[in-house]
C-alpha cells in the first residue's frame, strides 16, 4: 500500500492520540533504547524522545519515513519491513501502536522483535484485534462479486491466538487485553474518507468507476448502523499486550 502521509497526518491523528495511552503501558524510562515498529510519521517516537528516550523508528512506508524525518530530523528513522528486522539485542523495549495488524506473518514479526530485544527487555503493543472494522470490511466485501479473501490485508487476532504466538516466539506474556473502542469519524464524509484512506487495499485492483460504486454502496449499507447526524462511529477493537524476554 502507498500511504498518503499528509492525509494520514491531517485526518487520522486520532491514531497517535490513542497511542499516548499505550505509551503509559510502556512506562518508558529516560535513557532507555526503544524501537517504535510501524512509527508512521513519527509523532509517538517524538513524544518518547521528549521523555529522554533513545528512540528509533521503522516503517515500511518510504513516504511516512520521509515525513517523519522532515518533522523530527534529530530522531533516527528507517524504512524497514518489520518481517525482517535487522537488529540484535539492541533495545530495552520494542513498542508498536496501530501497526501490527498490517503484518500478515506475525510469527516472523514476533521472532524479529524478540531478537531485537536485550535480555530483560519488553515488547508493548496495541493494534487491531478480532472484530476490528468487521462491519466496514463486510460492507466493502459485500459489494464485490467473488471476493478473494486471501487479499484481505489485515491480521486481527484474538488474545488466545496472539499470546500463543508470543509464547512460541519466546516471550513471557505479562499482560493481554481485548477491548472495544468505538471510534468517531468526523463529518458526513467521515466513512468515505476512512474507506478512501484504508479501504483501498481491501478492494484490490478496480477501475476508478468500480471503486466509486463499491465505496458508495458500502457507505450506503453502513449508514443506518454507523451514522449519527454529523459523524460516523467505526467499530474498532483493540488488543494490548506486554511480553518480556527473560
Ligand atoms: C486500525 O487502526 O484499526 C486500522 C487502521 C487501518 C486499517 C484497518 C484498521
Amino acid at each position: 500500500m502507498i500511504w498518503n502521509a499528509q492525509l494520514y497526518d491531517g485526518k487520522h491523528q486520532f491514531v497517535s492520540k490513542f497511542g499516548e495511552d499505550v505509551v503509559g503501558l510502556l512506562a518508558p524510562k529516560a535513557g532507555e533504547a526503544i524501537l517504535d515498529v510501524g512509527c508512521g510519521t513519527g509523532d509517538l517516537a517524538f513524544s518518547l524522545f521528549n521523555k529522554g528516550i533513545q528512540v528509533a523508528g521503522i516503517d515500511q512506508s518510504a513516504s511516512m519515513i520521509e515525513e517523519a524525518k522532515q518533522k523530527y530530523p534529530h530522531i533516527p528513522f528507517f524504512v524497514e519491513d518489520a518481517h525482517n528486522l535487522p537488529f540484535e539485542e539492541k533495545f530495552d523495549a520494542v513498542f508498536s501502536n496501530a501497526a501490527l495488524h498490517w503484518m500478515k506473518k506475525p510469527e516472523q514479526v514476533l521472532g524479529g522483535i524478540f531478537k531485537s530485544l536485550k535480555t530483560g527487555g519488553r515488547f508493548v503493543a496495541e493494534f487491531g484485534a478480532k472484530g476490528n472494522v468487521a462491519s466496514i470490511s463486510r460492507a466493502i466485501i459485500g459489494q464485490i462479486d467473488h471476493y478473494d479473501h486471501n487479499q484481505y490485508p489485515w491480521f486481527f487476532p484474538s488474545i488466545g491466538e496472539y499470546t500463543s504466538l508470543m509464547e512460541q516466539a519466546g516471550f513471557h506474556v505479562a499482560f493481554a487485553e481485548h477491548f472495544e473502542r468505538p471510534t468517531r469519524l468526523e463529518g458526513v464524509d467521515g466513512m468515505r474518507n476512512w474507506i478512501n484512506m484504508f479501504g483501498d487495499v481491501v478492494m484490490g485492483a478496480q477501475t476508478p468507476e468500480e471503486k466509486e460504486r463499491i465505496i458508495s454502496g458500502a457507505v450506503a449499507t453502513l449508514t443506518e448502523e454507523r451514522f449519527y447526524e454529523d459523524h460516523w462511529i467505526a467499530d474498532y477493537w483493540r488488543i494490548r499486550v506486554v511480553g518480556t524476554k527473560k
